[in-house]
């Protein structure tokens, strides 16, 4: 079997847009693939380190919403990164050999700095963000890293240090793994911009039914349409786009010639997609309770995957120091 791994950082609750861009990909490849599916907790670090009060409970609520969703432990491997200290010390290694321009030239590092002002970015672990990414990765020396279109440059740093480190040392340590891009069109949020806890228009796998629904009726619709009399154009509104990942093809059809005739009104087309989301999620909501009452049992796929995740990476590392001779 060839071997995934793909990793997600717990900056805060798992939405709508986290499953249906990741974790819904995971759950095919985990029926063909070796997979090795992780929680980056030392990534959130990374833009979080002023206020690390809520990443354990991230953790947690992040494994709870994988799992809730259907991903297997018995067929995949769930660690959380700050359980294998093999990713810090691949992560140093790996530090010694990276040119700061690889890392300065880094279409992420600008970008973020810009997007997140209020927070001090200029810090060294941020630079090396993408080090540690390529620790995560090689460590499990995978063929296939899935990832959104955002985390190109980032395996493609991944790769370069590969090659540089099995250059330097003449040995064939790290493969070089190669993407598999997930396509999925942006979920919209609540307020029409890209779903994104920054923007605080989330829908949280983990919200309940009321919260979903009083969310999906206070979400923003085609502004052109002012009274309930005027034609609207579905295009132009989050809903039309929450039918046309949810709904199927004659609700699609029936709410697109509807808007525009003024046929439907946004208070009945909303509820037409509400309940389609809450069929959606009802089966995550029951596995989540059930997790929630089990503690142990959470427990226990974090300490068993972590243990499996830990031989791996411990045996690549000592690879590694073996090639360096160190
Ligand atoms: N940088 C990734 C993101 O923000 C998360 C991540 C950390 C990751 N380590 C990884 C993804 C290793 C894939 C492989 O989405």
């Amino acid at each position: 079997r060839k071997r995934v791994l793909s990793g997600m950082q717990p900056s805060g609750l798992m939405h709508l847009g986290n499953y249906l861009g990741a974790l819904e990909n995971w759950k095919v490849l985990q029926e063909s693939y070796d997979c090795y599916f992780f929680v980056a907790d030392w990534h959130a670090l990374s833009t979080n380190y002023a206020d690390t009060s809520h990443i354990r409970e991230f953790v947690r609520e992040m494994l709870i919403d994988w799992l809730a969703a259907g991903i297997d432990p018995q067929r995949a491997t769930v660690f959380v990164q700050s359980r294998i200290p093999e990713h810090a010390v691949l992560h140093l290694l790996f530090s010694m050999m990276t040119p700061i321009s690889w890392l300065e030239r880094n279409p992420t590092y600008k970008e973020k700095q810009e997007e997140i002002k209020e927070k001090d970015l200029g810090t060294y672990g941020f630079l090396g963000y993408p080090v540690l990414q390529a620790a995560d990765i090689l460590l499990y020396k995978p063929d296939f890293v899935p990832v959104g279109k955002d985390q190109l440059p980032h395996l493609e740093l991944t790769r370069e240090l590969a090659r540089r480190f099995n250059d330097l040392y003449k040995t064939p340590v790290f493969p070089e793994p190669k993407e598999h891009l997930t396509k999925f069109p942006k979920v919209v949020g609540t307020d029409g911009r890209k779903m994104s806890k920054s923007y605080h228009n989330t829908i949280n796998l983990s919200d309940p039914e009321p919260v979903v629904r009083q969310k999906l009726k206070t979400m923003v619709t085609d502004p052109a349409r002012v009274r309930r009399t005027d034609p609207g154009n579905p295009e132009l509104c989050p809903v039309y786009d929450f039918h046309k990942i949810f709904s199927p093809l004659p609700v699609i059809e029936e709410v697109d010639q509807g808007c525009r005739t003024a046929g439907i009104g946004c208070i009945d087309c909303k509820k037409l997609v509400a309940d389609r989301i809450v069929e959606r999620m009802t089966p995550i909501w029951d596995a989540r309770a059930k997790l929630v009452q089990h503690p142990s049992q959470l427990d226990d796929i974090v300490q068993a995957g972590s243990r499996q995740a830990s031989a791996v990476a411990h045996a690549t590392l000592r690879e590694a120091t073996e090639a360096m001779k160190i």
